[in-house]
């Protein structure tokens, strides 16, 4: 079995290279961003978006307008919804959740104990579990609280339950490597509300992406919907067969496995799933994942040529003899 980690497509890098070609030429810069805004206004459903340099500029943006506090789940979140708010000053509150998805009577309650001006969620708690992300979003409209999803790993769901923008105030993503949008560098930030675009005006325009990026995001976005459904349907085949995992109905884009001693099963993990490229192996405790002790499989990471049965049966079969 020969595992690959995760490339932009032939036809981003194609795209990227012609539009190197037209760095200085001011006129083809700006079709670049705008067919990248039209793509990512077409996928997201918001009205407003902007090509950012990086997924944490996009985080940037969005705290920028925010005086505080900003809510974040106590797992399952991205480190840099913390970093950022810290680098702002502004305030943080943690929302208790289970195994980082969020009960929607706690955040009810926590949100009317605390009254944050916004909530940060990843539309995956950990890339592992699928957060309810319209319940989410109708509790923080009633109690005029922002809620800024980071769809890195949910971008083009064909369900709509995530990266909806009829049910995020604001929505954030990273188009680095390896992510669901995968142009290998980048960011973007949608939203309806254009008093958001308008406060950030400086930020956005400090923060953009190149056009190169713009170009290779509007053919890796084609390809987002289809590279979602294959990655969650690989998760669940394996959440199956390998049974002992955490969160197994929940739609997810990695598998996280309890264990005791999860560095040395890492270690022994990444010996025996070689990934070309790249790995496949995180060890938690960790914020962005879970707060337990526990290796996951990064099966995002992964191309998707990769996510074969018979390779994904070899991979139950590796995980099984290793732990
Ligand atoms: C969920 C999530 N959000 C944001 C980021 C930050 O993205 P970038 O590396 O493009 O700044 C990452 C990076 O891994 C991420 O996993």
């Amino acid at each position: 079995m020969e595992l690959f980690f995760k490339m932009p497509s032939k036809e981003a890098r194609e795209a990227m290279c012609d539009a190197s070609l037209e760095l200085g030429n001011r006129f083809m810069g700006n079709e670049y961003k705008k067919n990248a805004e039209d793509a990512i206004k077409k996928v997201t459903g918001h009205e407003h978006a902007r090509v950012m340099g990086s997924g944490n500029a996009a985080i940037m943006a969005a705290m920028s307008t925010m005086k505080g506090p900003v809510m974040i789940p106590d797992q399952g979140g991205w480190s840099g919804f913390r970093k950022i708010a810290e680098f702002y000053g502004l305030e943080l509150t943690y929302l208790s959740t289970k195994m980082g998805v969020i009960h929607l009577e706690t955040l009810e309650e926590q949100v009317k104990l605390k009254s944050p001006e916004s909530l940060f969620i990843t539309s995956f708690a950990g890339y592992m579990a699928e957060q309810p992300v319209k319940g989410i979003y109708d509790i923080c409209e009633d109690n005029g609280v922002i809620l800024v999803e980071d769809a890195s790993g949910s971008v083009g769901d064909p369900l709509k339950n995530l990266a909806c923008g009829d049910h995020s105030h604001v929505m954030v993503a990273s188009t680095g490597s390896p992510k669901i949008v995968n142009v290998g560098n980048g960011g973007f930030i949608s939203t309806n509300e254009p008093g958001i675009f308008n406060n950030a005006g400086f930020i956005l325009k400090t923060l953009q992406s190149s056009p190169v990026t713009c170009a290779g995001l509007v053919e890796e976005i084609k390809k987002t919907p289809g590279n979602l459904v294959k990655t969650i349907a690989a998760c669940e085949f394996l959440k199956k067969e390998i049974e002992y995992v955490l969160h197994p109905e929940k739609r997810g884009i990695n598998i996280a496995i309890p264990h005791d001693e999860p560095k040395s099963i890492a270690r022994l993990l990444r010996n025996n799933l070689k990934v070309m490229g790249g790995g496949m192996i995180t060890v938690c405790p960790r914020y962005d994942r879970i707060n337990q002790p526990a290796v996951c499989l990064e099966v995002k990471n992964l191309d998707i040529e990769c996510l074969k049965k018979e390779n994904l049966r070899k991979i139950v079969e590796i995980v099984k003899n290793t732990i």
